[in-house]
């Protein structure tokens, strides 16, 4: 092989360097090159090449004598064939390296003109007084194919799943309007009707109105899901002790109807859309309130986790049985019937969705009749934003 006759002599690579003569007369160096799955190849300072391997033969179809002592642009496709030669000079003339003794992600081109990514590794060595270059080339072909298919999977499950959560939100927008109607001209009919109904009809009505009073109930919650991801309002610092104010006030009917005792310690500031951790509060300390037997002590902490915040929602409710913890967070997951506990099996689907935008998680303890603890873990508050309104 041509290159066999040009390395035999040069048994230590790197003349002048440290490899011991001892290593060059134990190994044989050209069988080495011979069997690395790499290409190899030499060219000399004026870009000549003077070794080629069969690994370099196998990726890009020539023979050696193909290529020897021709100018290595033969291997370029555009741009690098016509920057070659200017950036060699300037390398020889100044030493700055765009990829001697670095490496990068080039293109090659095959004998056929295929052209093909390849990673490659050039560095400089003296050998018998004169300065060569030696290459090593792995055809990344498949790799990068691969990550291109992984890439148009991504790209098509993110098409996929915004056109399902604006599906979802044009569905329950719209979806309200006629419910509307449907629920207050059946209460109308009610009214108008009042006494005149029958009993069976007064049961009949009931179930319309109750039915319709549940449709709404669940296109709310839908429509919420949905406007997770609507980014409708700037992510900013906020204050979680006034949000859980707010919350509190919004819930203060249902705190009194169950003689809720509500604690806390002091909340941290975080960076998310205030919405989001107003309905995180708002589902959880709600569950606390309604999933309960006895008078609800409710208890909301948070304690900074690196660069992370995690709040705890602790009850003294009914709790959780073991065996539906790993369900809990999905959608439509009750455990309980209606008449027992009203809801829609939202509630903890939004605050997953809402935590899990912010790289965040969610997660319960929980011991059946005990009480529960949710946590969630949120950003901490970004600093620019602390300093700006400082
Ligand atoms: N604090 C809690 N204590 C006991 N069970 C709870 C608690 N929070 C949630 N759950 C259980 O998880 C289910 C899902 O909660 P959620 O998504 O908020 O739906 P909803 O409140 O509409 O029933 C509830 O139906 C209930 O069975
Ligand atoms: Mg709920």
């Amino acid at each position: 092989m041509a290159c066999s006759a040009t390395l035999q002599k040069s048994g230590n690579p790197r003349e002048g360097a440290t490899a011991s003569s001892s290593f060059a007369d134990n190994f044989d160096l050209i069988t080495v090159m011979h069997t690395v799955l790499d290409g190899l190849i030499i060219v000399d300072g004026d870009g000549l090449i003077q070794m080629f391997n069969p690994a370099a033969e196998r990726i890009f179809g020539f023979t050696p004598d193909e290529v020897m002592g021709k100018s290595v642009k033969m291997l370029m496709p555009e741009p690098y064939h016509g920057r070659h030669d200017g950036y060699m000079h300037r390398y020889m003339e100044t030493g700055e390296a765009k990829v001697i003794g670095i490496g990068r992600e080039v293109l090659g081109r095959r004998k056929d003109g295929d052209i093909f990514p390849m990673d490659l590794g050039i560095n400089e060595m003296q050998m018998r007084g004169k300065r060569m270059f030696v290459g090593t080339i792995r055809d990344i072909s498949k790799r990068k194919e691969s990550e291109e298919k992984i890439k148009q999977y991504v790209a098509a499950l993110q098409r996929s799943n915004q056109e399902l959560d604006s599906f979802a939100y044009v569905c329950s927008h719209d979806l309200q309007e006629p419910l509307r109607m449907i629920l207050n001209f059946t209460e109308r009919l009610e009214h108008h009707l009042g006494a005149s109904l029958d009993p069976k009809a007064q049961h009949y009505m009931r179930y319309v109105t109750g039915s319709a009073a549940r449709a709404r109930d669940l296109i709310r919650d839908m429509l919420s899901l949905a406007r997770i991801d609507q980014q409708s309002e700037a992510e900013q610092n906020v204050a979680t002790e006034e949000v859980l104010t707010e919350v509190l006030l919004d819930l203060a009917a249902l705190i009194e109807e169950h003689e809720a005792q509500i604690s806390s310690e002091p909340l941290p500031e975080i960076h998310v859309q205030p919405t989001h951790m107003r309905q995180l509060l708002q589902n959880l300390i709600a569950n606390a309130l309604k999933f309960c037997t006895a008078k609800p002590c409710i208890h909301i902490a948070a304690v900074k986790d690196g660069s992370r915040w995690q709040f705890s929602v602790r009850d003294n409710g009914i709790g959780i049985a073991p065996e539906h913890l790993p369900k809990l967070f999905q959608i439509f997951q009750r455990l309980h019937h209606r008449e027992d506990y009203p809801g829609t099996g939202i509630g903890l689907a939004v605050c997953k969705k809402i935590v899990q935008k912010y790289g965040g998680a969610i997660w319960v303890e929980s011991l059946p009749n005990k009480g529960s603890t949710f946590f969630f873990t949120l950003p901490v508050a970004s600093i620019t934003s602390l300093s700006e309104a400082a």
